[in-house]
């Protein structure tokens, strides 16, 4: 395995790698849901990339940048254990050296949900994510699901700036209780922890009621709602139904749809999503 760090040791090294690359990006701390997509990146890919880089311009003025958990050697073992070929860690001069003055917007897709609550967040994943592809220039890049909104904005991304290339979205990851795998976990309480198993359960409820041939949007809300507000450490920031293309709420569940919830607990904001599949 290559731990690069700078964007022109790549392009020294690009042309004794094979086609086609994946690229896997994320923000390090790596954990099983990170590990999901590497796994999928290696047997999809000549060449797998995976990147690692807490990207300052997706964090609000008020988030956690300063103190986003990293463990860098813990990291490098697990992507070595998974057969990765190529680590790029730059450090933030590297990616945002001075001058550095343009940045991607994204519209409507990332005007909802997590826009509203953190309207700069997409605009830094969309530019970090967009400098990304343009200097490994990846044939397939991987993302998962339980940020789905991410997903959706990178795929818009790829298409609206022709970057052609390939976004593939992993399933969300877990752990036995339920909980999806997040570095931010470990910012939770005990008490927190044990509160949070709330979010699949009240998911997984909603699930139960669709296929059970409930449809209407207001009752299936209503009911995942009701199931969070039962635990007491739990704060609702949204919960959401909407058309899994384009994130505009629904009333009735008449297509493609994700249940998405953003929900705090104590300082530690969670998100989980599932599909309701038409
Ligand atoms: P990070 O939070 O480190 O996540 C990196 C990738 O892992 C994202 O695509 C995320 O959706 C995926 N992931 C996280 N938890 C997962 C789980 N439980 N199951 C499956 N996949 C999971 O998301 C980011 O970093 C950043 O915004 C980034 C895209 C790297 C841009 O800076």
């Amino acid at each position: 395995m290559r731990v690069i760090k700078n964007i022109n040791d790549w392009k020294d090294a690009a042309f004794f790698w094979p086609r086609p690359y994946g690229l896997v990006p994320t923000m390090g701390c790596l954990h099983d849901g990170h590990l999901t997509l590497i796994k999928k990146g290696r047997l999809d890919n000549a060449t797998l990339i995976a990147s690692v880089f807490v990207n300052p311009t997706q964090f609000g003025s008020t988030e956690d940048f300063k103190i986003y958990p990293q463990d860098i050697e813990a990291d490098l073992c697990k992507l070595d254990d998974q057969g990765v070929d190529i680590v790029f860690m730059p450090c933030v001069q590297e990616m945002y050296p001075a001058g550095f003055d343009t940045y991607v917007d994204v519209g409507q897709i990332a005007s909802r949900l997590e826009g509203q609550y953190r309207p700069e967040h997409f605009r830094g994943v969309a530019t970090i994510v967009s400098k990304l592809f343009s200097i490994f220039q990846p044939t397939r890049a991987y993302f998962g699901q339980k940020d789905f909104q991410q997903s959706l904005v990178i795929k818009h991304v790829s298409k609206d700036l022709n970057l052609n290339v390939d976004v593939v979205v992993v399933s969300t990851a877990r752990e036995s209780d339920g909980l999806a795998f997040s570095s931010r976990n470990s910012y939770l309480k005990k008490d927190e922890r044990v509160a949070a198993t709330v979010l699949y359960k009240a998911l997984t409820g909603a699930i139960k009621l669709y296929e059970s041939g409930l449809l209407d949007v207001a009752s299936i809300r209503n009911e995942i709602t009701r199931t969070i507000e039962s635990e007491p450490l739990a704060m609702i920031d949204y919960v959401s139904i909407s058309d899994a293309q384009t994130l505009v709420e629904l009333k009735q569940i008449d297509r493609q749809a994700v249940a998405a919830v953003a929900v705090r607990f104590g300082e530690t904001r969670l998100l989980d999503n599932v599909y309701f599949d038409y």
